[in-house]
């Protein structure tokens, strides 16, 4: 979640002299970004350094990330004509310095490297609006009174974000990530009707990789059965719900989370205990990610996260997985 970013020193230096953007198109410091927390932190996995606001650059949607706020689009998209006007997606001509990151990674790394992508419906609430907010009343209301400008526009999201995902998976992306970071906004039937169906084609097209795919969302207590009937491998969940709450409405498939990040930020105690009653949750069940519910705060120290991941780890030391303990001594 943001495993690199402005808590550490080392991004903070980098950013004094290039921008966001800058990073993000440009291959050899994406790279080192992405290695960074793996060399620092010792997580199991690497996930790529970009932005979900890549595939705009391709669609021809033009916007800045400003510190403190986030993507912001100086001419949001909120007509037919206005989503007409959006380009197809090509990720080898569009957003070749994407693929060259995640080539660069792979020669160098040992875990497995993650790819992402923003869900189509996030990606609409930042089109749509212009930019975060809180309760995106202007893309509730896009998806309630213009049911088909709605559904052009996710239609042509879904097809970006497939084609950028499977190029990514071609790339050399292990499992990639799908961030619905804003869909617990909505309520269940209008994400059945709106949001699942576009879902599910991705998902669906996405199984031809054979990649496992992660679907991440916040706020979703109310959601989780019908994302998980959307698809996902893993179904991602926030701190705004337990763990075994959230598990036994995501079923079969197995589940990412659910740390509160502001956790990191008191004594280190008290992220512990918090993992601790996690890890006691998932009950060493196959199928969990232990993982934040959502980004990491800027002000959190690298020295708590250090210290989280190891005590992960050595949970599974000490209480080993059923599977382990049944093996013969
Ligand atoms: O190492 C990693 O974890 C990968 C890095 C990553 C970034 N953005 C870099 C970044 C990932 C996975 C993202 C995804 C992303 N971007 C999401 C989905 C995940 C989520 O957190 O919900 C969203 C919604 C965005 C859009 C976005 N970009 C926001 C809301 C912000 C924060 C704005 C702020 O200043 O607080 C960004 C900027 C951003 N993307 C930063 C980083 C490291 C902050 C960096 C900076 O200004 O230098």
């Amino acid at each position: 979640m943001r495993q690199a970013g402005r808590y550490q020193l080392e991004y903070r230096t980098l950013r004094e002299r290039y921008s966001l953007l800058e990073i993000c198109r440009t291959p050899e410091l994406c790279a080192q970004l992405t290695l960074l927390p793996v060399a620092q932190l010792g997580v199991d996995a690497a996930i790529l350094f970009s932005d979900i606001t890549m595939p705009l650059l391709a669609l021809g949607v033009p916007f800045e990330i400003v510190e403190g706020t986030g993507p912001v689009i100086a001419v949001p998209v909120r007509t037919a004509a206005d989503v007409d006007a959006l380009r197809p997606v090509e990720p080898a001509e569009d957003l070749p310095f994407v693929l060259d990151a995640i080539r660069l990674v792979r020669r160098e790394v040992r875990v497995p490297l993650i790819g992402f992508a923003g869900a189509p419906f996030t990606l609409a609430s930042y089109l749509i609006e212009g930019r975060g907010s809180r309760d995106l009343v202007l893309t509730r209301r896009l998806l309630h009174g213009e049911p088909d400008v709605w559904a052009a526009l996710m239609t042509r999201l879904t097809d970006a974000t497939l084609a950028y995902l499977r190029a990514q998976v071609e790339a050399g992306a292990q499992a990639v990530q799908v961030f619905d970071s804003w869909v617990g906004a909505l309520a269940p039937r209008d994400y059945a009707a709106a949001v699942l169906p576009h879902m599910r084609r991705l998902f669906d097209g996405l199984r031809a990789t054979d990649a496992p795919t992660i679907h991440f969302g916040t706020g979703t207590a109310g959601l989780l059965p019908l994302m998980a009937r959307a698809g996902g491998d893993v179904v991602s969940v926030d701190w705004r719900i337990g763990l075994g709450e959230a598990w036994a409405l995501i079923g079969n498939a197995g589940i990412q989370g659910n740390l509160d990040p502001s956790t990191l930020l008191a004594p280190f105690g008290v992220a512990a205990a918090a993992a601790r009653e996690i890890l006691a949750d998932a009950a060493g069940r196959p199928g969990h990610i232990f993982n934040l519910g959502h980004g990491i705060l800027p002000q959190t120290p690298v020295d708590h996260v250090r210290r989280l991941v190891d005590l992960v780890h050595e949970s599974f030391l000490v209480a080993p997985r059923p599977a382990d303990a049944r093996r013969p001594s």
